[in-house]
């Protein structure tokens, strides 16, 4: 871990939908220049306390986030913070392939032109070619750019998804659960491009795979009904675990 300040900082966040609380005091910081995983078995709110990072969970109308948190310092829950803006710094890749019905090319250039990142076709083609290649799909669809992203396969739409992630230039990238859609091969290649990606982004990641929390992240967090129950350094949760609950889980006595 770096000595530079982390990305983010989430302190005591609590979520409630309504009367329920899904999460619990949380608090998790994220550095620069790492790969956090977050585990637990299912319904532990997992990707509550996910979307809690970029504000998604604004779009639930019962959902109500206590606590703080920072990117860069800076609450994103601020009056003043521009959660279009926002979303742009910190991308999110879903669970199923969700390209757009549109162009592969267009898939990536959607958000660019939105936040005016680019000054001509040229330049907005770079942005495209860039962001393909960072998503290790440039030369599986260089020659098809004008067909449709719906068009690819599962592996293929996930990559893009996250090239459109990457072409709004974001600081972090969330990731829920993006290889749970995808064969061993597919998923391979993501792991494989997340290790690539770490250091130019801050990642999390959902994963219910054990493995892939291990192979991908530099730390994890284990969280159960709502809580934190550990957050370290992913070698010693997966072999050398604090708490009871959290060797429990990884020898997969529950979830
Ligand atoms: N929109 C919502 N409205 C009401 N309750 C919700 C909503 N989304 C999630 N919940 C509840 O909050 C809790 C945490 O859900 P969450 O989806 O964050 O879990 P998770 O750890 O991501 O699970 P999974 O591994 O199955 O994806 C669950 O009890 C769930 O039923
Ligand atoms: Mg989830």
């Amino acid at each position: 871990m770096s000595n530079t300040p982390p990305k983010m900082t989430a302190s005591h966040v609590t979520v409630h939908y309504g009367t329920k609380r899904a999460i619990d005091d949380v608090s998790i910081d994220i550095d620069q220049d790492e790969v956090v995983a977050f585990i637990g078995p299912s319904g532990c709110g997992k990707s509550t306390f996910l979307r809690t990072l970029n504000r998604m969970n604004d779009t639930v109308a019962s959902a109500r986030v206590e606590g703080d948190i920072r990117l860069d310092g800076h609450d994103i829950y601020a009056p003043d913070m521009d959660v279009v803006q926002l979303r742009a710094r910190v991308g999110m890749v879903f669970q199923k392939p969700n390209p757009f019905p549109k162009s592969i090319y267009e898939n990536v250039a959607y958000g660019p032109r939105i936040h005016g990142l680019a000054q001509s076709k040229s330049d907005m083609d770079g942005i495209v070619e860039r962001s393909l290649t960072r998503a290790g799909l440039w030369a599986e669809v260089k020659d098809r750019l004008s067909d449709s992203g719906t068009a690819l396969s599962g592996g293929q739409q996930q990559r893009l998804c996250i090239a459109r992630a990457i072409a709004v230039d974001p600081e972090v990238i969330l990731m829920d659960e993006p290889c749970s859609a995808l064969d061993p091969i597919a998923t391979a290649k993501i792991e494989e491009l997340i290790h690539e990606l770490r250091g130019r982004y801050a990642i999390a990641i959902v994963t219910h795979n054990m493995q892939q929390a291990a192979r991908v992240s530099q730390r994890t967090a284990f969280f159960h009904l709502g809580t934190l129950v550990e957050f370290g350094r992913t070698s010693d949760i997966f072999t050398n675990p604090r708490q009871e609950r959290t060797k429990d889980y990884i020898t997969g006595r529950y979830g």
